[in-house]
């Protein structure tokens, strides 16, 4: 069984430091437009959700998800701080299950710093795959830390197996990172 970010660990990295390098409108703007629908897959405390839920403006709305409903409840408080729980909607996954059910549709995805805690990578790109529109963006990003080039690239081949194209490549700090297309 892979490992999984405890949820009182969040904060090592989950914290006020953490927007000088990792700005989520800067990394996600490109790619999500007010009154999109996008998911954050592995959300924890909601830090890309936050950015998530500004760049997708009032309109739009965010999924997020979470094996552990203590992060949940973090995303949750945060969002109540920042006035953006309109925009956004919790979901409980399970380990093999994302909970999102067959009718949702979004127009990006973000996988930030969770992949390597999924055990069946066939089955969470196959999920991601079903709930993505034609030709929208997965963006997977890994932390350097904790992932080597090696397992980032087999799980980059398990993306492209279940049905997505490589696009590129962009810079994340301390991360190793790929925009995804569903093909
Ligand atoms: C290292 S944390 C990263 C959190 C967040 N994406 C961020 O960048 O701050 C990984 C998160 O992925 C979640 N996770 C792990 N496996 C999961 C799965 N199979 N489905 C949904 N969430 C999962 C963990 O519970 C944890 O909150």
């Amino acid at each position: 069984m892979a490992h999984v970010c405890p949820w009182w660990f969040v904060r090592s990295f989950d914290n006020p430091i953490r927007r000088r390098f990792h700005n989520p409108e800067q990394m996600f703007g490109t790619f999500v437009r007010p009154g999109m629908h996008v998911l954050d897959v592995g959300c924890g405390a909601g830090f890309n959700t936050e950015g998530l839920a500004r760049l997708v403006g009032p309109d739009g709305r965010v999924a997020a998800v979470d094996l552990q409903p203590r992060m949940l409840e973090m995303t949750k408080q945060r969002l109540e701080r920042g006035g953006l729980s309109a925009r956004a909607e919790l979901i409980q996954a399970s380990t093999h299950d994302l909970g999102l059910g067959t009718q949702r549709r979004f127009g990006f995805a973000v996988a930030f710093w969770m992949v390597h805690e999924v055990p069946d990578l066939e089955r969470l790109f196959e999920q991601l795959r079903s709930v993505l529109e034609d030709g929208a963006s997965l963006l997977v990003t890994e932390p350097k830390l904790h992932v080597s080039k090696r397992s980032f690239e087999a799980s980059v081949g398990a993306a492209i197996h279940a049905g997505f194209q490589l696009r590129d490549r962009p810079p994340i700090a301390l991360s190793r990172s790929v925009l995804l297309a569903r093909s």
